[in-house]
């Protein structure tokens, strides 16, 4: 959609349009490399390139929060130099960037955020705010009491104790359904404590973050997160030990 370079010029908190209008006048804008100096002058946003004293000038973006049901198959970044989909690619009809908060591996489903709220993520992710991740994990054989103290204790991995997990059996089986709760995010973790007790990991989904579940979203959809989910989000990130 056009709008008026004076408008957008506004948008861009560079000055109030009749400033702006002052500006255009002055020659100091430039659109697509040419300086415009005509009133009526209209800028397509996200296509034309607009510069201020030479230097280029963008509205600010909403913020746009997505929560996502990551299918298997699909890895969490923005480009994958062996062109595998990425999870990205479910969320294509978003006309913001955004990025995902945090990983799932390739052949993990589950809940994964998705932002372009740099702030937010960060600190969704960075270990000291201690966020608690709730996974599925479908083990091989039935882990014993003892491998579940081990899990629940911290298991040394890359020489270094993983924090102390919730673990709980849901489902004993040939292959066992474990509900485990952790707030750290090392590579691949849970696959690799399950491993450690030696019931390896056969499916893993994340049904949580923080208060966040997947409720009725079908594997691949994604819904905008309400306000007040982002509100009790800040909440918890700002009371945190930060
Ligand atoms: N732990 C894993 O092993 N994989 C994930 O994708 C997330 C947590």
């Amino acid at each position: 959609m056009e709008e008026r370079l004076q408008k957008y010029l506004a948008r861009c908190g560079v000055a109030s349009r009749r400033k702006a209008e002052e500006m255009i006048r002055a020659g100091r804008i430039k659109v697509n490399g040419q300086t415009v100096t005509a009133m009526g002058f209209t800028v397509i946003p996200g296509e034309d390139q607009v510069e201020v004293d030479g230097k280029i000038v963008s509205p600010p973006e909403q913020p746009v929060y997505l929560l996502l049901n990551k299918p298997t198959g699909y890895v969490t970044t923005a480009r994958d130099e062996r062109g595998r989909p990425t999870v990205l690619e479910l969320v294509k009809n978003i006309d913001v960037r955004v990025y995902p908060v945090g990983r799932l591996d390739m052949d993990t489903e589950g809940l994964l955020l998705l932002t372009n709220d740099g702030l937010l993520a960060y600190k969704l992710t960075h270990p000291k705010h201690e966020i608690e991740k709730t996974y599925h994990a479908t083990v091989r054989g039935i882990p014993t009491r003892k491998g579940l103290e081990q899990l629940r204790q911290g298991i040394v991995l890359d020489g270094r104790k993983t924090a102390p997990a919730k673990v709980r059996i849901l489902k004993p089986g040939k292959e066992t359904l474990v509900e485990v709760v952790i707030h750290e995010g090392r590579n691949r973790q849970v696959r690799r404590m399950f491993a450690e007790i030696g019931h390896p990991v056969v499916s893993l989904r994340r049904i949580k973050l923080a208060f966040l579940d997947l409720g009725e979203l079908k594997i691949g959809a994604y819904r905008h997160l309400t306000a007040g989910e982002v509100n009790r989000l800040y909440r918890i990130i700002s009371k945190s030990k930060a």
